[in-house]
This record gives structure tokens, sequence and C-alpha cells, in this order.
């Protein structure tokens, strides 16, 4: 039986979640998720919903359809809005709140700023809402949070202490919003991800990531940037595609001044889908193992 179900694992993970290479799954128990890599977990993320329509429902003295559980997470919701807005409701109502998780995805009615969260809050979820701002206050007196996921909102302002304070953050997703330029950016982040914005070259100092020494995954593809921000030593993956990027230089990956200089860490650089002819610039590349994806005639 066992072997069965490992055999039969890859495919149950493959029909669940389609398209999702490299993202984690792993088969641990709900009672560890604060400590866990949850964002993407599939099981997870249907019980919030699940939850949070429950919820939801009972607030608004609905008789609640437990079919629901079961259609596709992209359904359309079932709980009527009537207009109101989500700042009438307690955080834990409108939202999952689970030992120091708050899932807060495609909240209904919309969610337009950052809710108040609950003291100790390790992890926040607010995909696929229409939050426009960040700002200073938003998470001051949070300094518990490690992970902070607000793909898919409506975010064009980003005040600039929002996240400074955040010491213990390692993991801050601003994807698919509406940015021109990034607020400062906390030290001990692995991964950051702003991809899918409207970042300029401007908005994005040259040095905002230099002294990053924990940063493994950057994504930056699909903004309006023009140049290579410095990618600090440890960093593993570099997504710069579908940018205006028209040059590179010998520092910008590689040191100019160190012939030996070699970067075994940096694995998977992206830099497909910009002006740059990368065969234009045969010596900055040859500290890296492998050449960057990108357009090379
Ligand atoms: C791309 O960069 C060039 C300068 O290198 C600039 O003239 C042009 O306007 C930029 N295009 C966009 C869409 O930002
Ligand atoms: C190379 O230049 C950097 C600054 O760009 C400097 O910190 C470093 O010491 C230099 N290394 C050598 C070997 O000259």
């Amino acid at each position: 039986m066992g072997t069965i179900i490992v055999w039969l694992l890859p495919f149950i993970l493959s029909t669940w979640m389609p398209g999702s290479s490299g993202r984690q799954f792993n088969q641990d128990s709900p009672h560890q998720l604060g400590q866990q890599e949850v964002l993407f977990k599939r099981e997870a993320y249907l019980e919030a919903r699940r939850n949070k329509r429950e919820a939801a429902a009972r607030w608004l003295g609905e008789d609640y359809d437990s079919s629901m559980v079961f259609l596709p997470a992209d359904e359309p919701e079932d709980v009527p809005s009537g207009g109101a807005d989500a700042s009438d409701l307690p955080t834990c109502l409108l939202c999952v709140c689970l030992t120091g998780s708050v899932y807060c995805e495609e909240v209904d009615p919309e969610m337009r700023a950052v809710p108040t969260l609950p003291k100790e809050t390790a992890y926040l979820y607010a995909r696929y809402n229409k939050i426009k701002k960040i700002t200073n206050k938003d998470f001051a007196d949070i300094v518990t949070l490690k992970r902070i996921d607000l793909t898919g909102n409506l975010i064009s302002e980003i005040e600039d202490g929002a996240f400074s304070k955040l010491s213990l953050l390692e993991e801050l997703s601003l994807s698919e919003n509406r940015l021109v330029k990034l607020p400062m950016l906390p030290s001990k982040l692995t991964v950051f991800k702003a991809n899918h914005n409207l970042l300029k070259t401007k908005g994005v100092k040259a040095n905002a990531f230099k002294k990053m020494d924990k940063l493994v995954t950057l994504y930056l593809g699909d903004n309006m940037l023009q140049a290579v921000p410095v990618i600090p030593e440890n960093v593993r993956i570099v997504h710069l595609q579908n940018n205006n990027i028209t040059d590179v230089s010998s520092d910008t990956f590689c040191k100019s001044n160190n012939t030996y200089y070699v970067r075994p860490s940096l694995v998977e650089v992206r830099m497909d889908g910009n002006p740059v002819l990368l065969s234009k610039y045969p010596n900055v590349f040859t500290c890296l193992r492998s050449l960057p994806i990108g357009n090379y005639r």
C-alpha cells in the first residue's frame, strides 16, 4: 500500500498542481503549518478558502453549502458582498488564521488595505486582493513576520519604512502589482519577488540588494528596467526577462578586476526578452557556470 502511494505521488501532484515546478510541496500535518513551507500547499489553500467561506457565510447569516469545497480554486465566490468593505470585518473572520499564519486570498468583500494582523503573525498570505498601498503602520507592530505574500494586488505605493523593521522577514512577494519603485528592503531576505510590476531603473537602486547576503532568489522579470542591479554573492536564481535592458558590464555578474573569480552559486540567470545582445559581451559571464538565458543573435 505504502509503495503504491509513493509510486502514484508524482502523478497526483502533477494533476493537482499544473505548471508548479519549483514550488514547495510537503506532506506534513496541518498542526505544523506555522513552521512549514505552506505558501503553495494545495490542501492548505483549499482549506483556507473553505474556512473563510464558512466564516463569511456565518457572518452574513447565509446557509453554507459544503459542496463548494470541491470547486476549483478559481471559481467565482458565492458569498454576496452587498457592497461591504473588508475593513468592516474582523481579520480572522474575513481571513483564516491558523497558528501564526493568516490567509486572506481573494477576500470577498474586497480587501483594499492590509488587515490588522494578530500579534505574533509569522506568515501572511494576502494574494489576489485589491490592496493599493502599504503604509509604515501596516506591519509596524508585527516584527514576528517571516513571510509576506502580496502577489496580485493593485499596490502602486509602499512607504519607505513599511518593511525595513522586519528583521525576521525571509520571503517577500510583491509580484503582479503596479510598483514603479521599490521600498527599502530588510537585509535578511532569502526570497524577493517583484516580477510583473512597472519597475523602472530609477526606482530600483543599483545597490538595492547589495547587502543582502542571504538572498537566494530574485525575481524582477516583466518590468521596465534598463539596467541590472548588483546581484549579491549568494544568489542562485535571477530573473530579469522581459525588461528593457540594453547592456551589461563586466561587474554585473562577475568582477572586472579579478579574472580568477568564480561564482558557482549563480545557476540560473534569465535575460530573455531584453534588447541586449548577449554575444556582444563574451567576457562578462566568464565567472558563471552557465550562460544567461537570452538573446545571442
Ligand atoms: C527602453 O530603453 C530605451 C533607452 O535604452 C528608451 O529610449 C525606451 O523608451 C525604453 N522603452 C520603454 C518601453 O521603456
Ligand atoms: C576589485 O574591486 C573591488 C571594488 O570594485 C575591490 O573591493 C576589490 O578589492 C578589488 N579587488 C582586487 C583584487 O583588486
